[in-house]
Formats: structure tokens, sequence, C-alpha cells
């Protein structure tokens, strides 16, 4: 998402240093990349296709529908099963593949989950997926009874929704997808628009030597093995920080430390 412009409108304002951040990506043995049509529009999916085409086998590039863009940046919802295949095709058309890896269906509004039926929206995906046009799906911005809702349709590998350190609210539906062998995306793993700022962080991290968006991505992969990461950057700098940063080992009393920012009773 942070490779396109502004407000995740129209092209990057250093082209060359987008490209740069996918190639470098890949090269370090990221084999997850995060993106949808939606972004730019379409200008971050063809910074990906160019940046990496021919896609090496071991790369997923997963993305996500429900959502589009208007005149000012907004993203209204487009659940329309006809704006839906639109949406895969343009994924399909945009990436330079005839079949997508992993499609999330994005529900709520940018205020987070709304409760209501997937199951139109859902079904059509998982008709397109019987087609060949997808191999897995997914769901976002979901809420756990959404969840429930679409995998009695078809089978969901993973969840992306809003999940950090401060944001917590998740924490029964990650337990229970772990249980079930289901992927949870965290995504603003860093905060998004708003980093992650806090006493507790910023202390554990000068503990460690370490930065707090080291120790913030180093916590979610601690917090539970079906975890996937997909911190957004436009910057090759932060990528490798991030990557080296995603190792750092936490003890128990870090963990404790950290589980106090989202409210949550020291969990050791
Ligand atoms: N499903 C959904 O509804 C949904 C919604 C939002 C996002 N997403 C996905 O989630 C991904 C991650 O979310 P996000 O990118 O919005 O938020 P994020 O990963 O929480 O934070 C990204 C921000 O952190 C900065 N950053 C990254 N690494 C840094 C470092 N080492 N030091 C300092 N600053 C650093 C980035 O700036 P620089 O560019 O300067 O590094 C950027 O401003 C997106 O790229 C997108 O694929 C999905």
């Amino acid at each position: 998402m942070q490779l396109a412009g502004p407000g995740v409108m129209g092209p990057p304002a250093d082209r060359d240093a987008a490209l740069a951040v996918l190639r470098e990506a890949v090269g370090l043995g990221i084999t997850h990349i995060d993106t949808a049509a939606a972004y730019g529009p379409r200008v971050t999916n063809e910074l990906i296709r160019e940046a990496l085409h021919p896609y090496p086998g071991t790369l997923h590039v997963v993305t996500k529908v429900g959502a589009t863009r208007d005149e000012r940046g907004g993203w209204p919802p487009a659940r329309e099963p006809d704006q839906l295949r639109r949406a895969v095709e343009e994924n399909l058309e945009t990436l330079g593949l005839d079949t997508l890896d992993l499609v999330h269906l994005r529900l709520g509004d940018a205020q987070g989950p709304r409760p209501g039926s997937l199951a139109r929206a859902f079904e059509t995906l998982a008709e397109l997926r019987r087609q060949g046009l997808i191999r897995h799906l997914g769901v976002s911005n979901a809420t756990a009874e959404q969840v429930t809702e679409a995998q009695a349709i078809a089978p969901v590998v993973s969840v992306q929704n809003l999940y950090n350190l401060a944001h917590r609210h998740d924490d029964e539906l990650i337990d229970r997808l772990a249980a079930e062998n289901v992927a949870y995306i965290p995504f603003f793993p860093l905060g998004g628009f708003s980093p992650l700022q806090s006493e507790a962080l910023s202390a554990v991290a000068a503990r460690l030597d370490a930065t707090p968006m080291a120790v913030a991505l180093a916590w979610l992969l601690r917090r539970s093995p079906n975890i996937l990461l997909i911190p957004g950057t436009s910057s090759v700098r932060h990528l490798r920080e991030n990557v080296a940063g995603a190792g750092l080992p936490l003890s128990d009393e870090d963990l404790a430390d950290l589980d106090t920012i989202g409210g949550r009773a020291r969990r050791r």
C-alpha cells in the first residue's frame, strides 16, 4: 500500500525506489506480498508486475477485492457480483497472472468490521475459485461471525484484520484461527497512519537496543504461529530493518511489558 502515491492514489514520487523495494523484498527471501488493484488504483499491482514478473514459484502475491476508489481517494464498497468479478479480472490483468494465489474479500469500512451477511459476495468469489481464477480465499476487515459464515461457503485460508500491539480486539479470533490452521495477517502492524507510540514499547526497545518497529514486529511473530507479517514500506532501508527486526528475540519479561500496551493483563 505504501508503494503508490500519497493517499494510495496515483504513482509514487520515486518510481525506481518503489521497484527497488519490491526486488529487495524478494532478494531478502520474502515470499508474501500483499496488494490490491485498488492501490493507486492499479499502480501498485503494475509496479509488482514490472519489478517481479515472471514471479518466482515461491512468491505469493496476495490481493483483495471488495472496495474501489472514488475521485476523492475514498474507498467505497464494491461487493456486488459483477464488481467482484471485474476486480478479480483487473487483478489478474495488472499482475499478469492467469490465477490469483489468494484473494481476500474486504468487508466493513474505514471504521472497521461491520456485522452483516457476506454470503452473496463470498459465494461469488467461491464460484470464481471453482472457475480457476482464484486458488485460495480469505476475508478481511471481518468479524468472527463473518469468518464462520465464510467457512461454511468455501475454505478460508486467511483472515486479514487490523491488529497490533495497541489494537487487540482480535485476540480470541487469532487463537481460534491458530487452532483451525488458518493464517492471520495483521494489517497496520506498525500502527498504519498513526505509528505505534507507547512508553512501554520505547522502554522495551531501549532495553533491547532495538527500534520500536522491530519490537512491534517481533512481538507479532511471537504472538501466534499463524501470524504472517505485511509491514508496509516505501523504503529499502526500512524494509531491511523490518526483516532483521522481526527476528528479534523477546524474553517473557519483554512480552509481559508489551502486553500492557493493549490493556491486557500480563500474560505470563
Ligand atoms: N485489508 C485492509 O483493509 C488493509 C488496510 C490497510 C492496509 N492493508 C495492508 O497492510 C499493509 C501494512 O499496512 P500499512 O502499510 O498501512 O501500515 P503499517 O505497516 O502499520 O505502517 C506503515 C508505515 O510505517 C512506516 N515504516 C515501515 N517500516 C518502518 C521503519 N522500519 N521505520 C520507520 N517507519 C517505518 C512506513 O513508512 P515508510 O514508507 O517511510 O517506510 C509507513 O508509513 C499495507 O501495505 C496493505 O498491504 C490492508
